[in-house]
Protein backbone atom coordinates (compact mmCIF):
# COMPACT_ATOMS: atom_id res chain seq x y z
CA UNK A 1 0.00 0.00 0.00
CA UNK A 2 1.12 3.49 -0.86
CA UNK A 3 1.63 5.75 2.09
CA UNK A 4 1.00 9.56 1.14
CA UNK A 5 1.99 10.44 4.37
CA UNK A 6 4.55 13.82 4.60
CA UNK A 7 6.01 16.17 6.79
CA UNK A 8 5.21 20.17 5.61
CA UNK A 9 6.95 23.06 7.82
CA UNK A 10 7.19 20.43 10.50
CA UNK A 11 4.03 19.63 10.93
CA UNK A 12 2.70 15.61 9.64
CA UNK A 13 0.23 15.58 6.86
CA UNK A 14 -1.29 12.39 6.05
CA UNK A 15 -0.96 13.64 2.41
CA UNK A 16 0.20 16.21 0.26
CA UNK A 17 -2.96 17.42 -0.45
CA UNK A 18 -3.82 21.13 0.96
CA UNK A 19 -6.67 22.94 0.26
CA UNK A 20 -5.79 26.50 -0.72
CA UNK A 21 -6.26 29.92 0.80
CA UNK A 22 -10.16 30.77 -0.83
CA UNK A 23 -13.85 31.41 -0.20
CA UNK A 24 -13.46 27.64 0.04
CA UNK A 25 -12.18 27.92 3.53
CA UNK A 26 -13.36 31.09 4.84
CA UNK A 27 -16.25 29.56 6.98
CA UNK A 28 -15.91 26.87 8.93
CA UNK A 29 -18.29 24.45 6.81
CA UNK A 30 -16.02 24.66 4.06
CA UNK A 31 -12.78 24.13 6.66
CA UNK A 32 -14.80 21.01 7.83
CA UNK A 33 -15.68 19.42 4.49
CA UNK A 34 -12.10 19.96 3.28
CA UNK A 35 -10.91 17.63 6.36
CA UNK A 36 -13.80 15.26 5.77
CA UNK A 37 -12.93 14.59 2.09
CA UNK A 38 -9.72 13.67 2.82
CA UNK A 39 -7.44 17.09 2.69
CA UNK A 40 -4.23 16.81 4.24
CA UNK A 41 -4.38 19.99 5.39
CA UNK A 42 -6.33 23.50 4.98
CA UNK A 43 -5.60 26.84 4.72
CA UNK A 44 -7.73 29.10 5.16
CA UNK A 45 -9.00 32.45 3.55
CA UNK A 46 -6.80 35.28 4.06
CA UNK A 47 -7.48 37.94 6.33
CA UNK A 48 -6.77 40.91 4.37
CA UNK A 49 -5.67 43.91 6.16
CA UNK A 50 -8.53 46.31 6.61
CA UNK A 51 -7.07 49.31 4.78
CA UNK A 52 -6.46 46.44 1.72
CA UNK A 53 -10.32 45.64 1.77
CA UNK A 54 -11.16 49.38 2.60
CA UNK A 55 -9.42 49.87 -1.19
CA UNK A 56 -10.90 46.88 -2.49
CA UNK A 57 -14.58 48.08 -1.47
CA UNK A 58 -13.52 51.20 -3.11
CA UNK A 59 -12.42 49.51 -6.12
CA UNK A 60 -15.31 47.57 -6.49
CA UNK A 61 -17.80 50.85 -5.63
CA UNK A 62 -15.96 52.00 -8.50
CA UNK A 63 -16.49 49.01 -10.59
CA UNK A 64 -19.61 49.53 -9.94
CA UNK A 65 -20.70 52.55 -10.51
CA UNK A 66 -18.41 52.30 -14.09
CA UNK A 67 -20.83 49.24 -14.90
CA UNK A 68 -18.60 46.66 -14.77
CA UNK A 69 -21.06 44.39 -12.39
CA UNK A 70 -18.93 41.03 -12.83
CA UNK A 71 -15.68 42.97 -11.81
CA UNK A 72 -17.32 44.38 -8.71
CA UNK A 73 -18.97 41.07 -7.79
CA UNK A 74 -15.18 39.38 -7.98
CA UNK A 75 -13.40 42.05 -6.06
CA UNK A 76 -15.87 42.05 -3.48
CA UNK A 77 -15.73 38.30 -3.29
CA UNK A 78 -11.74 38.11 -3.22
CA UNK A 79 -11.57 41.41 -1.05
CA UNK A 80 -14.33 40.75 0.97
CA UNK A 81 -12.49 40.50 4.26
CA UNK A 82 -13.49 38.50 7.65
CA UNK A 83 -13.09 41.10 10.54
CA UNK A 84 -9.91 40.10 12.82
CA UNK A 85 -12.02 38.92 15.74
CA UNK A 86 -14.44 36.73 13.21
CA UNK A 87 -11.26 35.33 11.79
CA UNK A 88 -9.81 34.56 15.02
CA UNK A 89 -12.58 32.58 16.01
CA UNK A 90 -12.48 31.14 12.47
CA UNK A 91 -9.32 29.21 13.77
CA UNK A 92 -10.34 28.26 16.60
CA UNK A 93 -13.68 26.63 15.76
CA UNK A 94 -11.78 25.15 12.70
CA UNK A 95 -8.62 23.80 15.45
CA UNK A 96 -11.42 22.24 17.63
CA UNK A 97 -13.54 20.70 14.80
CA UNK A 98 -10.87 18.98 12.54
CA UNK A 99 -8.38 16.36 12.74
CA UNK A 100 -5.65 18.23 10.08
CA UNK A 101 -3.29 20.83 10.84
CA UNK A 102 -5.27 24.62 10.26
CA UNK A 103 -2.91 26.83 8.56
CA UNK A 104 -4.28 30.56 9.00
CA UNK A 105 -3.06 33.19 6.18
CA UNK A 106 -2.38 36.86 6.36
CA UNK A 107 -2.62 39.58 3.69
CA UNK A 108 -1.08 43.24 4.73
CA UNK A 109 -0.20 46.57 3.55
CA UNK A 110 1.27 48.22 6.10
CA UNK A 111 4.29 47.83 8.02
CA UNK A 112 3.03 47.19 10.91
CA UNK A 113 0.30 45.14 10.53
CA UNK A 114 1.89 42.04 9.46
CA UNK A 115 3.25 41.23 12.97
CA UNK A 116 -0.03 42.53 15.16
CA UNK A 117 -2.17 40.01 13.04
CA UNK A 118 0.58 37.29 12.85
CA UNK A 119 0.72 37.31 17.13
CA UNK A 120 -3.12 37.36 17.01
CA UNK A 121 -3.37 34.33 14.57
CA UNK A 122 -1.08 32.47 16.56
CA UNK A 123 -2.77 32.74 20.00
CA UNK A 124 -5.53 31.62 18.05
CA UNK A 125 -4.23 28.39 17.54
CA UNK A 126 -3.00 28.17 14.01
CA UNK A 127 -0.71 25.02 13.45
CA UNK A 128 0.36 27.57 10.91
CA UNK A 129 0.70 31.10 9.10
CA UNK A 130 1.11 31.81 5.34
CA UNK A 131 1.82 35.26 4.52
CA UNK A 132 0.30 36.83 1.28
CA UNK A 133 2.33 38.82 -0.09
CA UNK A 134 0.43 40.42 -3.08
CA UNK A 135 2.53 43.00 -3.94
CA UNK A 136 2.26 43.66 -8.04
CA UNK A 137 4.32 47.00 -8.66
CA UNK A 138 2.42 48.78 -11.62
CA UNK A 139 3.94 52.02 -11.97
CA UNK A 140 7.15 53.02 -12.35
CA UNK A 141 9.52 54.86 -9.24
CA UNK A 142 9.72 51.98 -7.54
CA UNK A 143 13.14 50.02 -7.91
CA UNK A 144 13.38 46.60 -8.07
CA UNK A 145 15.53 46.13 -5.33
CA UNK A 146 13.63 48.11 -2.99
CA UNK A 147 10.13 45.71 -3.65
CA UNK A 148 12.58 42.21 -3.20
CA UNK A 149 13.65 43.78 0.18
CA UNK A 150 9.55 44.31 1.14
CA UNK A 151 9.35 40.63 1.10
CA UNK A 152 12.80 40.04 3.09
CA UNK A 153 11.58 42.91 6.11
CA UNK A 154 8.04 41.17 6.08
CA UNK A 155 9.68 37.88 6.46
CA UNK A 156 12.15 38.90 9.23
CA UNK A 157 9.29 40.85 11.09
CA UNK A 158 6.87 38.12 11.26
CA UNK A 159 9.29 35.29 11.69
CA UNK A 160 11.10 36.89 14.41
CA UNK A 161 7.45 37.52 16.49
CA UNK A 162 6.42 34.19 15.96
CA UNK A 163 6.99 30.37 17.11
CA UNK A 164 4.58 28.76 14.49
CA UNK A 165 6.04 28.09 10.97
CA UNK A 166 6.12 30.91 8.79
CA UNK A 167 4.83 30.16 4.80
CA UNK A 168 5.38 32.80 1.95
CA UNK A 169 3.36 32.93 -0.98
CA UNK A 170 4.99 34.46 -3.77
CA UNK A 171 4.27 35.51 -7.26
CA UNK A 172 6.80 34.79 -10.05
CA UNK A 173 7.14 38.24 -11.45
CA UNK A 174 11.07 39.07 -10.22
CA UNK A 175 13.63 39.89 -12.57
CA UNK A 176 15.47 36.96 -10.36
CA UNK A 177 13.25 34.83 -8.86
CA UNK A 178 15.80 32.33 -7.95
CA UNK A 179 18.17 34.73 -6.32
CA UNK A 180 15.07 36.11 -4.09
CA UNK A 181 13.77 32.79 -3.54
CA UNK A 182 17.46 31.05 -2.24
CA UNK A 183 17.49 34.53 0.15
CA UNK A 184 13.94 33.87 1.26
CA UNK A 185 14.59 29.83 1.33
CA UNK A 186 17.79 29.58 3.20
CA UNK A 187 18.91 30.50 6.60
CA UNK A 188 21.94 32.79 6.15
CA UNK A 189 25.08 33.65 8.43
CA UNK A 190 24.61 36.99 6.90
CA UNK A 191 21.37 39.03 6.39
CA UNK A 192 19.91 40.18 3.07
CA UNK A 193 20.58 44.38 3.55
CA UNK A 194 16.84 46.13 3.68
CA UNK A 195 15.80 49.31 5.59
CA UNK A 196 14.02 49.12 8.77
CA UNK A 197 11.21 51.22 7.25
CA UNK A 198 10.12 51.17 3.54
CA UNK A 199 9.76 54.97 3.37
CA UNK A 200 11.65 56.72 6.08
CA UNK A 201 14.64 59.05 5.59
CA UNK A 202 17.86 57.81 7.43
CA UNK A 203 16.94 54.45 8.55
CA UNK A 204 19.54 51.82 8.39
CA UNK A 205 19.84 48.35 8.05
CA UNK A 206 19.52 46.44 11.14
CA UNK A 207 21.80 43.78 12.70
CA UNK A 208 19.85 40.64 12.60
CA UNK A 209 19.85 36.81 12.52
CA UNK A 210 18.50 36.08 9.37
CA UNK A 211 15.92 32.99 9.49
CA UNK A 212 14.26 31.24 6.43
CA UNK A 213 10.87 30.91 5.69
CA UNK A 214 9.67 27.24 6.52
CA UNK A 215 8.15 27.13 3.30
CA UNK A 216 7.72 29.36 0.02
CA UNK A 217 4.48 28.50 -1.77
CA UNK A 218 4.65 28.78 -5.71
CA UNK A 219 2.64 31.11 -6.93
CA UNK A 220 0.02 33.53 -5.67
CA UNK A 221 -2.11 33.96 -9.16
CA UNK A 222 -2.95 37.86 -9.44
CA UNK A 223 -6.12 38.93 -10.00
CA UNK A 224 -6.75 38.63 -14.30
CA UNK A 225 -8.01 41.57 -16.25
CA UNK A 226 -9.40 41.04 -19.68
CA UNK A 227 -11.34 42.94 -22.15
CA UNK A 228 -15.03 42.48 -23.70
CA UNK A 229 -14.39 43.39 -27.30
CA UNK A 230 -18.13 43.93 -28.00
CA UNK A 231 -18.04 46.52 -25.29
CA UNK A 232 -14.73 47.54 -25.53
CA UNK A 233 -14.19 47.62 -21.68
CA UNK A 234 -12.33 45.84 -18.94
CA UNK A 235 -13.69 42.90 -17.20
CA UNK A 236 -12.41 40.34 -14.91
CA UNK A 237 -10.16 37.58 -16.24
CA UNK A 238 -11.40 34.09 -15.34
CA UNK A 239 -10.82 34.08 -11.56
CA UNK A 240 -10.45 29.92 -12.08
CA UNK A 241 -7.19 28.74 -13.29
CA UNK A 242 -6.91 26.33 -16.51
CA UNK A 243 -4.70 22.96 -15.89
CA UNK A 244 -2.38 24.31 -18.45
CA UNK A 245 -1.61 26.86 -16.28
CA UNK A 246 0.72 24.41 -14.32
CA UNK A 247 3.96 25.10 -16.20
CA UNK A 248 5.33 28.27 -14.03
CA UNK A 249 5.08 26.63 -10.83
CA UNK A 250 6.15 23.33 -12.24
CA UNK A 251 9.20 24.79 -13.67
CA UNK A 252 10.49 26.76 -10.51
CA UNK A 253 9.48 23.80 -8.72
CA UNK A 254 11.81 21.83 -10.54
CA UNK A 255 14.37 24.93 -10.46
CA UNK A 256 14.04 25.60 -6.90
CA UNK A 257 14.26 22.17 -5.27
CA UNK A 258 17.38 21.27 -2.77
CA UNK A 259 18.58 24.41 -3.69
CA UNK A 260 16.22 26.17 -0.61
CA UNK A 261 15.70 24.49 2.20
CA UNK A 262 12.60 26.00 2.74
CA UNK A 263 9.68 23.34 1.79
CA UNK A 264 8.50 24.20 -1.53
CA UNK A 265 4.60 24.27 -1.38
CA UNK A 266 3.02 24.09 -5.59
CA UNK A 267 -0.45 26.07 -6.18
CA UNK A 268 -1.91 27.13 -9.70
CA UNK A 269 -3.16 24.80 -12.28
CA UNK A 270 -2.93 21.58 -10.63
CA UNK A 271 -6.59 19.92 -11.15
CA UNK A 272 -6.04 16.43 -10.82
CA UNK A 273 -3.66 13.64 -9.69
CA UNK A 274 -1.58 13.79 -12.16
CA UNK A 275 -0.85 17.06 -11.45
CA UNK A 276 0.35 16.58 -8.28
CA UNK A 277 1.88 13.64 -9.45
CA UNK A 278 4.36 16.07 -11.48
CA UNK A 279 4.84 18.74 -8.89
CA UNK A 280 5.81 15.95 -6.53
CA UNK A 281 8.61 14.66 -9.40
CA UNK A 282 9.59 18.16 -9.63
CA UNK A 283 10.24 18.80 -5.89
CA UNK A 284 7.45 20.06 -4.20
CA UNK A 285 6.58 19.03 -0.43
CA UNK A 286 3.16 19.58 -1.08
CA UNK A 287 0.09 21.02 -3.24
CA UNK A 288 -2.74 23.36 -2.77
CA UNK A 289 -5.71 22.83 -4.97
CA UNK A 290 -8.71 25.76 -5.25
CA UNK A 291 -10.04 25.87 -8.76
CA UNK A 292 -10.61 22.29 -9.33
CA UNK A 293 -12.40 22.41 -6.13
CA UNK A 294 -14.47 24.91 -7.21
CA UNK A 295 -15.55 23.33 -10.48
CA UNK A 296 -15.57 19.48 -9.24
CA UNK A 297 -16.45 19.74 -5.51
CA UNK A 298 -14.83 18.53 -2.41
CA UNK A 299 -15.13 14.98 -3.71
CA UNK A 300 -12.34 16.04 -5.95
CA UNK A 301 -9.99 15.77 -3.36
CA UNK A 302 -10.72 11.78 -3.29
CA UNK A 303 -10.27 11.53 -6.88
CA UNK A 304 -7.03 13.31 -6.54
CA UNK A 305 -5.28 10.89 -4.22
CA UNK A 306 -6.78 7.63 -5.31
CA UNK A 307 -5.20 8.86 -8.91
CA UNK A 308 -1.66 9.26 -7.03
CA UNK A 309 -1.88 6.28 -4.95
CA UNK A 310 -2.83 3.98 -8.25
CA UNK A 311 0.52 5.36 -9.94
CA UNK A 312 2.74 5.21 -6.94
CA UNK A 313 1.53 1.66 -6.61
CA UNK A 314 1.75 0.91 -10.56
CA UNK A 315 5.78 2.13 -10.20
CA UNK A 316 6.07 0.83 -7.12
CA UNK A 317 6.94 3.04 -4.49
CA UNK A 318 5.30 2.96 -1.12
CA UNK A 319 6.67 6.74 0.01
CA UNK A 320 6.66 10.08 -1.37
CA UNK A 321 10.16 10.43 -0.34
CA UNK A 322 11.04 8.06 -3.27
CA UNK A 323 9.90 9.68 -5.75
CA UNK A 324 10.35 13.60 -4.43
CA UNK A 325 12.50 15.85 -6.24
CA UNK A 326 13.35 12.89 -9.09
CA UNK A 327 12.81 15.21 -11.64
CA UNK A 328 14.64 18.54 -10.43
CA UNK A 329 16.99 19.99 -12.08
CA UNK A 330 19.44 19.07 -9.19
CA UNK A 331 18.77 15.53 -8.95
CA UNK A 332 18.97 15.41 -13.12
CA UNK A 333 21.44 14.24 -15.10
CA UNK A 334 20.53 16.22 -18.33
CA UNK A 335 20.48 19.95 -16.18
CA UNK A 336 20.64 21.73 -18.77
CA UNK A 337 17.13 20.60 -20.16
CA UNK A 338 16.39 23.27 -17.86
CA UNK A 339 18.04 25.91 -19.66
CA UNK A 340 18.49 28.05 -22.52
CA UNK A 341 19.01 25.26 -24.72
CA UNK A 342 15.59 23.92 -24.97
CA UNK A 343 14.28 27.17 -25.88
CA UNK A 344 16.51 27.52 -28.81
CA UNK A 345 15.63 24.06 -29.81
CA UNK A 346 11.93 24.90 -29.48
CA UNK A 347 12.08 27.93 -31.68
CA UNK A 348 15.30 27.35 -34.10
CA UNK A 349 14.04 23.83 -34.66
CA UNK A 350 17.92 22.16 -33.63
CA UNK A 351 18.45 18.88 -33.14
C1 LIG B 1 -12.28 32.87 -5.37
C2 LIG B 1 -10.85 32.77 -4.94
C3 LIG B 1 -10.46 33.31 -3.73
C4 LIG B 1 -9.13 33.27 -3.32
N1 LIG B 1 -8.76 33.82 -2.13
C5 LIG B 1 -7.47 33.75 -1.73
C6 LIG B 1 -7.06 34.29 -0.49
O1 LIG B 1 -7.86 34.82 0.28
N2 LIG B 1 -5.75 34.20 -0.15
C7 LIG B 1 -4.82 33.61 -0.96
O2 LIG B 1 -3.64 33.53 -0.59
N3 LIG B 1 -5.18 33.08 -2.15
C8 LIG B 1 -6.47 33.14 -2.55
N4 LIG B 1 -6.83 32.59 -3.75
C9 LIG B 1 -5.79 31.94 -4.58
C10 LIG B 1 -5.74 30.42 -4.32
O3 LIG B 1 -5.29 30.14 -3.02
C11 LIG B 1 -4.77 29.73 -5.29
O4 LIG B 1 -3.44 30.11 -5.00
C12 LIG B 1 -5.07 30.07 -6.75
O5 LIG B 1 -6.44 29.98 -7.03
C13 LIG B 1 -4.30 29.13 -7.69
O6 LIG B 1 -4.60 27.78 -7.42
P1 LIG B 1 -5.64 26.93 -8.33
O7 LIG B 1 -5.08 26.89 -9.69
O8 LIG B 1 -5.71 25.60 -7.66
O9 LIG B 1 -6.95 27.67 -8.30
C14 LIG B 1 -8.16 32.64 -4.16
C15 LIG B 1 -8.57 32.06 -5.37
C16 LIG B 1 -9.90 32.12 -5.77
C17 LIG B 1 -10.28 31.49 -7.07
Amino acid sequence: MADLATTYMGLTLKNPLIVASSSLTGNLEGVKQAAASGAGAVVLKSLFEEQIAAETANLSQHAADAGHTEAAEYLQGYGAALGPETYLQLIKDSVAAVDVPVIASLNCFSRDSWVDYARKIESAGAAALELNIGLLPTRSGQQGRAIEERYYQILHQVKSALKIPVALKIGPYFSSLAEVAATLGNDRAQAPTFTVGWCGPGETTPKIVWRKADALVLFNRFYQLDIDIEKMEIVAGNPLSSPAEITGALRWMALLHKRVASDLAATTGIHEGRDVIKQLLAGATVTQVCSTLMKNGFAQIGRILTDVETWMEQKGFTRIDQFRGRLSQANSSHPQDFERLQYIKLFVGLE
